[in-house]
């Protein structure tokens, strides 16, 4: 016996699109919305649009408030409906037609913990306390510089934000949420098992594109007018003489861009203003936005051309987020495919490039020079070689930093956790098994 709820759930938790179905087990989830979410052992997924749904991580939500209760999950298209549905006897099928897929909602119990912030002190806006707390619905607000003591904290939290102590996240029982107060999400490289733990992650993208850009070219003029050199002379009063040939121009090379997000598509508007030929890769280039991408005045391919593309470029450019498919992304083979004459730029995270490998290159002059504001180890040890490369120009990863980041990123923190508390889905989601 078949009985379907046609009507949207009300209760907030799991939400769909138009074209998706989902069909729950009544023997284990006795109502058709999801206060028993608890309960569910079961997700049948039903899609029209099956290709939209690339696989079952698309919708790991439904297994993430309860990872131990091992749920499995089925994909399946509509029509036809599986043959086992109507072999069923007892069946709820709940037709879903809202927006987006939010792997957690408000929890059903309606938990209020506090709200833990850890960030250096000179990163805590003066009114941020009475800002969480207004907005927080009646949540604690704790402020922590230091996470030194903050052991005694964990149980309570159920909402963390800031630069977080990613070591203590697994031990934080009701946490539901993170809010990282940088763009990248590192630390599930780090600690990976807290992929499969229930809280829901997102990020600071978005506010740092167009200081990351500047930085980025910043880096590149640096480079093509010599100004380490000339600066490093004005010291000694010296009126350094600069041959023609010292000299470079960005207009007409070719940058390739490894990463075409919020940032990377700052660089390419500007790279293109330079009047640079540029390409730009991607992680997934879906058809649709193949065809709308064509009429881009540049080249958008996926990764899976980099070891083609790489001789082509004059300058490339890694905005990359360091997950787990990127890590050493850039390494031998890849430097080795570059032009002699090509120069390395980093902005997004040092551990996509292998060092040592960059080293090598640049001492055995196999690229002409690396232009870096994140290296695999930061601070950069004492003893690496990068330090005195002279085909090296290194800034201490602070490309994205604005003289507003703090009011920018509490912006996000704030429509967050409005959205949190409505239940609404969270801007900036983090998908921790991509890892971005
Ligand atoms: N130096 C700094 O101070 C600084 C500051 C801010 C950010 N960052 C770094 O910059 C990164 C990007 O930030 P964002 O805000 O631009 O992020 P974003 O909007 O999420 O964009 C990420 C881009 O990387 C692509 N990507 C992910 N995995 C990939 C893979 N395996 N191969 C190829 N492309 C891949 C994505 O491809 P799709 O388009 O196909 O999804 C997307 O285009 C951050 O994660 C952070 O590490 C550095």
């Amino acid at each position: 016996m078949v009985k379907e709820e046609n009507k949207p759930c009300r209760n907030p938790g799991v939400f769909t699109d138009d074209n998706l179905r989902l069909l729950f087990l009544k023997k284990v989830l006795p109502k058709p919305c999801f206060s028993g979410l608890n309960l569910i052992q079961q997700v049948f997924v039903l899609r029209q649009a099956p290709d939209e749904l690339q696989d079952q991580r698309d919708i790991r939500g439904f297994r993430e408030p309860q990872p131990d209760l091992s749920m499995t999950v089925h994909v399946h298209t509509l029509p036809p409906l599986p043959p086992y549905f109507t072999a069923l006897d007892s069946v709820t099928l709940i037709l879903l037609p809202l927006q987006g897929i939010i792997p957690y909602g408000k929890p059903m119990d309606q938990y209020k913990g506090t709200i833990l912030v850890t960030l250096q002190a000179d990163r805590v806006p003066p009114d941020m306390e009475a800002q969480l707390k207004q907005a927080g619905d009646g949540r604690d607000v704790l402020i922590r510089t230091d996470t030194s003591g903050l052991e005694q904290e964990l149980d309570t939290v159920e909402i963390l934000m800031g630069f977080v102590p990613w070591d203590l996240i697994a031990r934080m029982p009701h946490l539901r949420w993170v809010q990282l107060w940088s763009a990248g999400a590192d630390g599930l490289q780090y600690y990976p098992a807290l992929k499969e733990r229930p809280f829901q992650l997102t990020s600071a993208s978005g506010i740092h594109a167009q200081q990351l850009a500047e930085h980025t070219f910043g880096l590149l003029l640096a480079w093509n007018r010599r100004f380490p050199a000339v600066f490093a002379a004005q010291t000694q009063h010296d009126w350094r003489y600069v041959r023609a040939e010292e000299t470079a121009v960005l207009a007409g090379k070719t940058m390739l861009i490894l990463g075409y997000g919020v940032i990377g598509k700052r660089i390419a508007q500007i790279a293109l203003a330079f009047g640079m030929q540029v390409i730009a890769l991607r992680r997934s280039v879906p058809e649709a936005l193949q065809e709308r991408e064509k009429k881009e005045p540049l080249r958008i391919e996926s990764i899976h051309a980099l070891g083609s593309l790489l001789p082509a470029a004059d300058v490339v450019v890694n905005i990359l987020p360091y997950t787990e498919d990127t890590r050493h992304i850039i390494d031998a083979a890849a430097l080795a495919a570059m032009k002699r004459t090509s120069l390395y730029v980093n902005v997004g995270r040092g551990a996509t490039t292998d060092e040592p490998a960059l080293i090598e290159a640049l001492s055995s002059k196999r690229i002409a020079g690396a232009l870096l504001d994140v290296t695999e180890t930061e601070p950069l040890p004492e003893d690496s070689p990068l330090w005195d490369l002279d085909t090296v120009i290194l800034t201490s990863h602070y490309a994205g930093l604005h003289p507003e980041y703090s009011a920018l990123v509490m912006e996000i923190a704030l429509d967050n956790l409005g959205r949190y508390i409505r239940g609404e889905p969270l801007r900036n989601l983090v998908d921790k098994h991509t890892g971005y």
